[in-house]
């Protein structure tokens, strides 16, 4: 079964055929990324103008010589004007190929990616099915949430973010750094460079995002498995107040610090998260999954934990249409009439 795939929640028009869920036959994405550089960061109605005027050829694209069964979309979480364009373009489709329509939430797509691999090719990764129970983390710049996934489609949150998502975490220090938009691969390399030439014994000793117990209990979760990254924050501007060389040069060992303290903190939760079950694998998905200290980092702890540690491939990390598609064959829970009538979900949690 072929599902064309199309996403546009956020600063990515992407579109997609995937067949029987994970093999993926085509994956057209086309960044916004350079028209919110200016701004240091997504500015909603660039992005939804973008998406208007990319979306058909995205599309063609990513459909130019394959059949399609059903048309799956994102339908939230994301930015409201964004992900209208991609429902009602997806609407559309589907009712004149006259197939099926399926609404996928962007989240739990992530933590679909690992699944996918590129036609011809042999899968790197059990298929879905095989990997529960699993901890999830998804990690982009919306989100940090751990998830117990007890069965395909059953998605219970077991720890969060209780302020900024990692990705915006590093966004926002890239800004302050004068490191430029998007912050996340930028201070990857810096970090990665000075850790190589340095290694990581003479680190800035940042916060470690731990969040206060009664700020953790009011989302209702442990605070041993949620994060908060506004102190490190904090802790960060406060040091460049103080040491002028922080953004000169020394900058690669903060930004270095930075990060370090970032995928502790999230190596941490996950290594206690992992404890809670016998689980069968450790699934990771979203941007932040790009960062190359992160994978492997929670390698080591998934290692430790005596479980796979399953990522995608670079190019399935970042948001895409082949893993809506993907997600839809596995889950094909909205559609027909319930999908036609729609809206938009822009904070839709997973699980929901
Ligand atoms: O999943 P994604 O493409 O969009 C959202 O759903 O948010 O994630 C984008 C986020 C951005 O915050 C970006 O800075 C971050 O992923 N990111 C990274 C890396 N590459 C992208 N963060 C850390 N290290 C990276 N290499
Ligand atoms: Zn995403």
């Amino acid at each position: 079964m072929n599902i064309l795939g199309i996403e546009t929640s956020c600063d990515e028009t992407a579109a997609a055929v995937v067949k029987d869920g994970r093999e993926v036959l085509s994956n057209a994405v086309y960044t916004q990324i350079p028209l919110h550089q200016p701004y240091g960061g997504v500015v909603p109605e660039i992005a939804s103008r973008a998406h208007v005027e990319k979306i058909s050829e995205v599309v063609r694209t990513a459909m130019d010589g394959f059949g399609v069964d059903a048309v799956a979309v994102t339908y939230g979480p994301g930015l409201s004007p964004a992900l209208t364009v991609g429902l009602n373009a997806a609407k559309g489709l589907a009712q004149a190929l006259d197939v099926p329509l399926f609404a996928i939430n962007h989240i739990e797509a992530h933590l679909h990616t690992p699944f996918l691999y590129d036609a011809g090719e042999t899968p790197h990764n059990p298929p879905p099915d095989e990997a529960v129970p699993a901890l999830g983390l998804a990690i982009s710049g919306g989100h940090t949430n751990w998830f117990d996934i007890a069965g395909p489609g059953r998605y219970e949150t077991i720890g969060q973010t209780l302020d900024d998502a990692a990705g915006e975490a590093f966004d926002k220090a890239a800004k302050l750094l004068g490191l430029g938009y998007p912050g996340g691969p930028k201070v990857d390399r810096v970090a990665k460079e000075y850790c190589a030439a340095h290694g990581f014994g003479n680190l800035v000793p940042f916060p470690k995002g731990r969040p206060r117990e009664g700020v953790s209990a009011l989302a209702g979760l442990s605070a041993e498995l949620c994060v908060s990254f506004s102190g490190l924050k904090t802790a960060l501007l406060r040091y460049v107040q103080q040491h002028p060389e922080a953004t000169g040069d020394d900058l690669p060992r903060v930004v270095a610090s930075y990060q370090e303290a970032i995928v502790q903190s999230v190596a941490d939760r996950s290594r206690r998260a992992l404890k809670r079950r016998a689980y069968k694998a450790f699934i990771l998905g979203g941007g932040v999954s790009l960062n190359s200290r992160l994978r492997v980092v929670l390698g080591d702890v998934a290692k430790s934990a005596g479980v796979p540690l399953l990522m995608a491939k670079p190019k399935y990390c970042g948001d895409n249409g082949a893993m809506i598609a993907g997600l839809a064959y596995t889950r094909r829970n909205v559609q027909g009439d319930a999908a036609m009538g729609m809206d938009v979900a822009p904070s839709l949690e997973a699980g929901a």
